[in-house]
């Protein structure tokens, strides 16, 4: 089916919802209510973001993340098991929601649903879920809720993969004045230890004149701030029909009028062109944040992980950004732990570190995922082991952000107003271009404002500021 119609299609369920609403509201008294609950990636709150935008297109009442709603989604991650770990744990209370309000339905969707072995578990031990679908279809939404009001018991959806990208349905931002934007979808690069090519399918790029148009779109709604969207954005592009680059991309979103910042998640270093340098240090809009996963500093390593760059090459890559973007913040993210690493590769991680000087970086334990290369891996780590080098690593990158961040200290520069600082009602938290989070003084009217303040105490990975 052509993706206009498949649009079509899903706008006429988005009406038969509506009938169904109109019907559960007759009958308690109240529209229904919903809550969705994001885990994982900046992908998948966009994800939410669009589930939301259909529940409340079909007249659902949202009542943010409260678990006794009348319909209750989670958008699950698998990329570490911790991360499945809550949503079994948090399903268990749900249950004994339901029990209290026997027209509350249960749907999951997201990363964690395309593993076969997760649904088998649900099926067994979660019976009272009433939706099951997966990150491929989920612009088919309308549809499978359609189909779970008006049926009894469990309905799953999963699809293995798709070439389809349906344009154009309801969303409903997060924030005024910011918003992701898919720019590609999946990815093909198989990282030994990662499962996110298995749960989100091949890399399919979108075409340039539809991001365009719906950022376009955002700014003319008060978006003054995008992140582009992708697993590698670096190699956005290549197999559309008509081929262009990440770095063309850009200069085409730069020349955007009304939009005065441009963010993008995540570049893959193996893929990082001179191009896209150059593109960077003479744009007014980009933000000076480049995250550049390193994931381990050791070259054997990096070659059991796929990575498929040497220590060396990627401290080149990151001098020849430094010196070509001085002011460019650089945050990564690292695994400890890795099959068969040893006290040694660490060393050589934490070497990168000292030599990078990240402002930031989220280091991470190492997690075993069913069906990627790496679980196979006969030397996985004692995890005792891996905890007491975790904690090594840790110490070296906070000691290294903090003197990097503290370099701006005294500086005056522009921050984009986020929201209310939720410790303190007197401050607001804001976002510099390089990433970093200041809080000072202000309240809610400057929300989704560009102001210049002054950073007066660096606390670590963040700032305290003023206006000026
Ligand atoms: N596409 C992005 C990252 C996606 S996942 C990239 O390539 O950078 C986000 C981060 O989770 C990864 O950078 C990696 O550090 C971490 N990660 C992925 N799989 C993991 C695993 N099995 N165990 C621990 N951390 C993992
Ligand atoms: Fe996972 Fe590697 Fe793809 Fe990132 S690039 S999503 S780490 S396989
Ligand atoms: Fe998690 Fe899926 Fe993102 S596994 S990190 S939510 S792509």
């Amino acid at each position: 089916m052509s993706e206009k119609s498949e649009l079509i299609r899903q706008n006429e369920y988005i009406e038969r919802l509506k009938q169904i609403v109109t019907d559960l509201s007759n009958k308690k008294g109240h529209a229904p209510t919903f809550a969705v609950i994001t885990f994982g990636c900046q992908m998948n709150a966009r994800d939410s973001e669009k589930l939301i935008g259909i529940l409340e297109k079909a007249g659902f009442m949202n009542n943010g993340e409260n678990e006794k709603s009348d319909f209750v989604l989670y958008n699950t991650c698998t990329v570490r098991d911790n991360a499945n770990q809550k949503v079994y744990g948090r399903l268990g209370v749900l249950n004994g929601h339901k029990k209290k309000n026997p027209d509350m339905k249960i749907a999951l969707c997201g990363c964690m649903m395309q593993e076969p072995s997760v649904i088998e578990k649900i099926r067994k031990s979660y019976p009272f879920v009433d939706l099951v679908f997966g990150t491929h279809n989920i612009f088919k939404f309308a549809e499978l809720l359609v189909r779970m009001y008006e049926s009894k018991g469990l309905i799953v959806d999963i699809w293995k993969d798709t070439d389809q990208i349906v344009e154009d349905l309801p969303v409903k931002r997060k924030y005024p004045f910011k918003s992701g934007i898919n720019i590609m979808f999946g990815c093909n690069n198989f990282c030994s230890y990662c499962i996110v090519p298995y749960v989100r399918g091949r890399e399919r790029s979108r075409e340039p004149k539809d991001i365009i148009r719906e950022i376009e779109t955002l700014v003319a709604d008060g978006v003054v701030e995008v992140m582009l969207l992708g697993q590698n954005v670096n190699s956005y592009g290549k197999n559309l029909e008509n081929p262009i680059s990440f770095a063309e991309l850009l200069k085409e979103v730069e020349k955007i009028e009304g939009l005065r910042r441009i963010r993008f998640m995540t570049s893959h270093p193996k893929d990082l062109s001179d191009d896209l340098i150059e593109v960077m240090k003479h744009s007014k809009k980009i933000c000076r944040h480049l995250h550049l996963p390193l994931q381990s500093g050791s070259s054997r390593i990096l070659a059991q992980m796929n990575r498929r760059y040497t220590k060396e090459q990627y401290i080149a890559l990151a001098k020849k950004i430094r010196e070509e973007i001085p002011d460019i913040a650089l945050t990564t993210d690292i695994i400890i732990g890795f099959p068969g690493e040893t006290a040694e590769d660490v060393d050589e991680t934490i070497d990168v570190i000292r030599q990078v000087q990240y402002d930031n970086a989220f280091t991470f334990i190492y997690s075993k995922r069913t069906g990627t290369p790496a679980a196979a891996m006969e030397n996985q780590v004692d995890e005792a082991f891996a905890h007491e080098q975790f904690d090594r690593v840790l110490k070296v990158v906070q000691d290294t952000a903090r003197e990097r961040v503290s370099l701006l200290e005294g500086r005056i520069m522009e921050v984009l107003v986020e929201e209310l600082n939720p410790h303190d009602d007197d401050l607001v938290t804001g976002r510099l271009s390089n990433n970093i989070l200041v809080h000072f003084p202000g309240d809610s009217t400057l929300i989704g404002q560009i102001l210049k303040v002054r950073l007066k105490e660096c606390r670590g990975f963040y700032y305290y500021g003023e206006r000026v």
